[in-house]
């Protein structure tokens, strides 16, 4: 049975949590205020879930997810989560995570700095042009005529070949946008972002294409 440690138990967190139950893992999650909070989250997703502190989440995951907004310092387990695979759904929204500069600037994309903050993980942005609930609903059979396509980025192919299993089992097809530094292409306004998971596999990948740099001053 595979275990995934997931940081963070709000929207995206609770969601996947509830599609990775679903399909057969055990899910091992974590939020900021502890473990004694996510009891009715644990009730609900039943003998497959419980809950734990962060650094326990990750400790128990044989890969994690991180749905957790990106701070400039690094707030994450680095030890528990080294030589892990990573998924982090982190989207940045300057209204909520304030300005930061070496995104800013073109410099590094959101998920370079994650993958900087975590060095001895693997990292990928993974969920993040989807919203939340649709994670359980627009789900589809490999094949289907009407399957979505998600994209996912990372620097190291096991992490994108695990990423792209785990779509398929929650019903969705991938593109593969790899590596880190082409990650923009999907973050907040860009083409393949306003679409959300509205796409195939085809328009997702045209979207991509679409996708203009916007650099900060
Ligand atoms: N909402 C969506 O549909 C959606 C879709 C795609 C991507 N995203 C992105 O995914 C990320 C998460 O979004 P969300 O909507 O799930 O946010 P959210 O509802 O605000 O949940 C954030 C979660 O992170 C936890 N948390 C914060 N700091 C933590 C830490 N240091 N250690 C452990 N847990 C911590 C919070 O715990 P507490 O509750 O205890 O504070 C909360 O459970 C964001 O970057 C967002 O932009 C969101």
């Amino acid at each position: 049975m595979t275990t995934i440690g997931i940081i963070g138990a709000g929207e995206v967190g609770s969601q996947l949590a509830r599609a990775a139950v679903s399909v057969g893992y055990t899910v091992v999650i974590a939020n900021s205020r502890g473990p004694g909070t996510l009891e009715g989250l644990v009730a609900e997703l039943g003998p497959s879930a419980r809950a734990a502190h962060a650094r326990d989440a990750a400790a128990a995951g044989d890969f994690a997810i991180v749905a957790v907004p990106l701070k400039v310092v690094n707030n994450m387990p680095v030890e528990e989560l080294a030589n892990k695979v990573v998924l982090d759904t982190n989207n940045y929204m300057v209204w909520r995570d304030g300005n930061i500069p070496i995104i800013d600037s073109g410099e590094k994309t959101v998920h370079e700095l994650r993958q900087e903050h975590l060095p001895t993980s693997k990292v990928a942005k993974a969920f993040t042009h989807i919203q939340a609930p649709r994670l359980l609903t627009s789900g589809r059979p490999a094949g289907a005529p009407d399957r979505l396509a998600l994209s996912v980025s990372s620097n190291y192919p096991e992490a994108v070949d695990l990423v792209t299993r785990l779509y398929d089992q929650f019903g969705f097809d991938t593109v593969d946008n790899s590596p880190l530094s082409e990650s923009w292409r999907t973050g907040p306004g860009q083409p393949a972002w306003i679409r959300h998971a509205q796409q195939n596999r085809e328009e997702l990948a045209l979207n991509l294409k679409r996708a203009r740099r916007v650099v900060r001053a």
